[in-house]
């Protein structure tokens, strides 16, 4: 039988990557970025180092929005003559500022990236999945979606959104042997938090915000999606699951 395929957005940095390079022993890859070519060529040949029975393929796409997801589902269908059984969705950008102050176009942007891209895929991704009567389906959400910081509303929309769609898609399509779930991560080191790990570290901050004393690592959030991958997670569906060190329990500091 050949390998399963995985799609994920984001699959060249940060926590996209780390679930790929979880995953690569036992699904082929379709990793989608936005721009970065060195990093991309990078993580390519990083997972094929370690596991060279790994069929990845990279691709180029800025998405936002269906048709775009579209043309992307069309080629990787082409290239690796099969379909997802897996559809990790975790690319997207933080673009933070007083809601005010922004350009509504902002905003805008943030719901086609997060938001209209992650419906999208999934959209398409399901109907093979349907038939297959086997699908995983994982989004990423944020604590941003429960544990509000000023100048985030565009984040905690789309981040909400994400979680509202993972609950609801889930009681759908449960009896097709589909599970769609959805990661809610605190502060983790990657390429698009560094500035601000780099901050509360030098100001020895890190263990007044976060419970466990530190910003976790993108290889734990790798681990749980591995697992939510398998055949063993079948009965997981539908939640949100938090994982930041404690930090959406409270306010640390007093
Ligand atoms: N890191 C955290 O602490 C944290 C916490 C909560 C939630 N999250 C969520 O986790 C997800 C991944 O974050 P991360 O920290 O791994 O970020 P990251 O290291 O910046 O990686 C983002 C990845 O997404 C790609 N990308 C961005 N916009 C895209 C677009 N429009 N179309 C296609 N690819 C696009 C980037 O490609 P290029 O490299 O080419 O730009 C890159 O591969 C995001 O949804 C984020 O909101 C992260």
């Amino acid at each position: 039988m050949s390998k399963k395929l995985a799609l994920i957005t984001g699959g060249t940095s940060g926590l996209g990557f780390a679930c790929a390079d979880k995953i690569a022993q036992e699904y082929d890859l379709a990793l989608v970025y936005a721009s970065n070519d060195d990093k991309a060529i990078n993580a390519k040949k990083q997972i094929q180092v370690k596991n060279p029975e790994c069929h990845v393929e990279l691709y180029r796409k800025e998405l936002k929005g269906y048709l775009l997801a579209k043309e992307l589902y069309g080629e990787v269908c082409d290239q690796f003559a099969k379909a997802p059984s897996i559809l990790i969705n975790s690319a997207g950008k933080i673009r933070d500022g007083l809601f005010l102050n922004m350009d509504f176009s902002v905003q805008d942007q943030m719901i086609q990236e997060h938001l209209t891209t992650t419906l999208a895929l999934t959209h398409l991704c399901l109907k093979e999945m349907y038939k297959d009567k086997f699908g995983r389906v994982i989004n990423f959400s944020s604590v941003s979606a429960k544990y509000f910081k000023k100048g985030q509303v565009g984040y905690a929309t789309v981040k909400s959104g994400i979680e509202g769609f993972t609950k609801c898609l889930a009681m759908e399509v449960a009896h097709r042997g589909i599970t769609v779930n959805a990661l809610a991560p605190g502060l983790i080191e990657t390429p698009m938090t560094q500035d601000m790990v780099n901050n509360l570290r030098e100001h020895k901050l890190l263990r007044e915000k976060i419970p466990v004393g530190r910003a976790g690592t993108p290889e734990e959030i790798g681990d749980l999606v591995h697992y939510l991958c398998s055949e063993r997670a079948s009965y997981i569906t539908g939640t949100v699951i938090t994982i930041d060190g404690g930090r959406s329990l409270g306010d640390n500091s007093v």
